[in-house]
């Protein structure tokens, strides 16, 4: 039987280049989605996957963060003294449990494989969760708890993946395919961005991990990689030539939402589908849409 997989790492250390001049103060994952920010949604996706314990690894406005998961005492006070039910509900759901939510910093951003080094203490000699927040990913069952499904069954690590056009793989890190089995793939390597002539498949990692603790002895001893960054592709590269590595294809809908454009479309989508909102976003988009 594997271990279970009860912690999640949550990089948010990256610079954000893409979301100038937004990001320069606020975590770019702090960025809300209709009224709930990206890394809210990250989270409940690892809760919803039995995750207990969340590893912020950050760099720049880490107290945003903390603040945000942590209880408000005033605000509550506030609320209750209103009678506003709703919007006391709404902020204690951001709540993480005392002690759930651990913080350490990625004093310089050396890249994500790094990032995830920075969490080795925290995370100890057990199975653990990766998330990017940025890549926001609508699914039922949530994409992490397929994930740690297929880590519970089988034991090995395991992926998200997603197709992506031929011309997009040298944006992502890209599976190499030895088996496949309904939407379940084994991987017998990875490779960080390939242009497009050189992907050995245009199955991409969107940004889900269940890896074994034996990734940090590797991100350990690593030399850097594509853009002179420590990459978790090249760690992960080297696992799976050596033990069993999985891959899900994903199929629920996914942000991009470390753009702007990906972003943008994960708001309307989100707000279409809210009730309260849906009827009068529809009627805005198809006054400004140009007529066919
Ligand atoms: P990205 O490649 O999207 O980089 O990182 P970025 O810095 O967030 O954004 P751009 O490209 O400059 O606009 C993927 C994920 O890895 C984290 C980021 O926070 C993001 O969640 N990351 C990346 C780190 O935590 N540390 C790093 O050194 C690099």
């Amino acid at each position: 039987m594997p271990q279970p997989v009860r912690k999640a790492v949550l990089p948010v250390a990256g610079m954000a280049t893409r979301f100038l001049p937004a990001s320069k103060a606020v975590p770019k994952v702090m960025l809300p989605v209709v009224d709930k920010p990206l890394i809210q949604y990250a989270v409940e996706e690892a809760r919803a996957a039995g995750i207990e314990e969340f590893i912020f690894v950050t760099g720049r406005g880490e107290a945003a963060i903390a603040d945000h998961f942590g209880p408000d005492e005033a605000l509550d006070a506030f609320l209750a003294a209103r009678g506003d039910d709703t919007a006391r509900a709404l902020a204690a759901r951001a709540v993480l449990a005392p002690g759930a939510a651990a913080f350490t910093r990625q004093e310089e951003p050396l890249g994500l494989g790094h990032a995830v080094l920075c969490a080795r203490h925290l995370v100890g000699d057990e199975p653990f969760a990766v998330l990017l927040a940025d890549e926001l990913l609508l699914g039922e069952p949530p994409c992490l708890a397929e994930l740690v499904e297929v880590h519970g069954r089988t034991g090995g690590s395991v992926v998200a993946l997603a197709e992506v056009p031929q011309a997009e793989t040298n944006r992502y890190g890209i599976a190499e395919i030895a088996a496949e089995e309904g939407r379940t793939v084994t991987l017998s390597g990875m490779v960080e961005k390939p242009e497009p002539g050189r992907a050995p498949s245009r199955l991409a990692l969107i940004g889900r991990y269940v890896l074994q603790p034996a990734v940090f002895a590797r991100l350990a001893a690593q030399p850097a990689g594509a853009g002179g960054e420590i990459q978790l592709t090249d760690a992960m590269a080297a696992m799976a030539s050596e033990a069993p590595f999985y891959g899900v294809r994903f199929t629920g809908r996914r942000f991009d939402c470390g753009s702007p454009a990906g972003y943008l479309q994960a708001t309307v989508a989100c707000a279409l589908e809210r009730a309260e909102l849906r009827q009068d976003l529809l009627a805005f988009l198809r006054g400004i849409a140009p007529s066919p």
